[in-house]
């Protein structure tokens, strides 16, 4: 059977920094200003597409986002640059990504009660590394001094529920015993923020939690993973396309196609249906039904996906209490925001009432865990 395994703790790391829809908009709008009178002859001769102007309150009504977390706001509303600037750094310093990863981490051991030794695996579960080799993860293990095992996985929005499946049956088949799962979710370096259609999309942060059985588990609330269940679909409907292979394949990495693009239309109207049958599915294999469920932490890609899913499965809307909303001023965050909403949010569930927690996006990718409070 295995053993009881439980979520003992939970971390955040929130940047300093952070942009408003205003500012974004601002500084787009200044950019596509500038775009079109240096190209108005070729867009009167319909060689250049004309650039159209972003609108805070159209972002606010279409996702739910008012602001974003950034890591680095230098150069990323500078019109004359429109991306992060982030300073390199030497292979002897601590990577970025690492960096924010460690923040998160120490934040969860602390609410799990568990220092360095009590780990012995680690996973960086996200939706890009900011490098191929030495694994981020491997680089926190030795920030940490942690005795073990660790590696990075990469599925985009489904990244933290997936890497948390990998823990859970690690956990239950006795091959680690505790388990940190960390997503530095970079992405800002990934946004196009001359383009209109995506440029308020994404936030930064960093989230985690532990993972192990119950019987060593230490903290005040934890929550028993009754299973975990994952399903992905292939899509090209969400694609970022950077790669290694530029290096060889003359491509620049600064083409709008190496960074993050979608057809958020089609996204909406296929996913949505997806993830609404896949937590049904999910709940019913341990004869639950959704109105069993007292807090739905879901992914926080877009407010107005939330509340179709919701409607789909409980046949009517849920107020922030039931599914807490964390993308108003988080963004999407990737695979982080379904963690940031457990965070902040899972200590007003009473003992043994059910939370469910599921990712939905790119790949397509769908991840969840049905949860009970001990
Ligand atoms: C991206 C998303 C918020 C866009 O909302 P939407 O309601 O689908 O909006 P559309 O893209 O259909 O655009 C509607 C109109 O607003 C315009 N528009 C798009 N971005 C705009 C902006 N920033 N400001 C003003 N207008 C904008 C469009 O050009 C379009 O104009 P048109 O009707 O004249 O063609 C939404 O589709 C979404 O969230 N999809 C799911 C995305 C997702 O979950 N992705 C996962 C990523 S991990």
């Amino acid at each position: 059977m295995g053993q009881n395994v439980v979520v003992s703790g939970s971390g955040l790391y929130t940047p300093e920094y952070s942009i408003t829809n205003e500012e974004l908009v601002d500084s787009y709008n200044r950019y596509a200003t500038r775009f079109n009178e240096q190209n108005a002859e070729q867009i009167k001769a319909g060689t250049v597409s004309e650039l159209p102007f972003s609108s805070a309150e159209f972002i606010y009504k279409a996702s739910g986002i008012k602001s974003r977390y950034i890591y680095q706001k230098e150069g990323a509303l500078d019109i004359d640059r429109m991306r992060p600037k982030i300073t390199p750094r030497t292979d002897s310093e601590l990577s970025h990504q690492a960096e924010i990863g460690l923040a998160a981490a120490r934040d969860a051991l602390q609410s799990a009660n568990k220092s360095a030794k009590d780990i012995d695996c680690i996973i960086v579960s996200c939706a890009y590394t900011q490098r191929a080799y030495p694994a981020i993860a491997i680089e926190i293990q030795h920030a940490l001094g942690v005795q073990g095992f660790a590696f990075d996985m990469l599925v985009a929005c489904s990244a933290a529920t997936f890497g948390v499946h990998r823990a859970f049956e690690m956990v239950k088949a006795g091959t680690a015993k505790t388990v940190l799962v960390i997503n530095p979710e970079l992405v800002s370096p990934q946004v196009n923020y001359t383009d209109r259609d995506s440029h308020f999309i994404f936030g930064d942060v960093a989230t985690a939690m532990i993972i192990e059985q119950a019987e060593t588990a230490d903290s005040r609330h934890f929550h028993r993973i009754l299973s975990t269940k994952a399903v992905t679909q292939f899509s090209n409907n969400i694609r970022s396309n950077f790669s290694y292979l530029n290096h060889a394949t003359d491509l620049s990495p600064y083409a709008a196609d190496m960074l993050f693009h979608q057809e958020g239309r089609k996204v909406f109207k296929e996913v949505c249906p997806m993830a609404a049958a896949h937590i049904e599915s999910h709940l019913g294999a341990h004869q639950l039904v959704p109105n069993d469920v007292k807090k739905w932490f879901l992914h926080q890609a877009n407010i107005n996906m939330n509340t179709l899913i919701i409607k789909k499965l409980l046949g009517r809307e849920a107020d922030r209490e039931e599914a807490p909303i964390v993308l108003d001023t988080y963004a999407n965050t990737a695979s982080a925001g379904s963690i940031i909403a457990f965070h902040l949010h899972q200590a007003s569930l009473k003992s043994q009432e059910y939370s469910l927690l599921c990712s939905f996006g790119a790949g397509y990718s769908i991840g969840s865990l049905v949860l009970q409070k001990e």
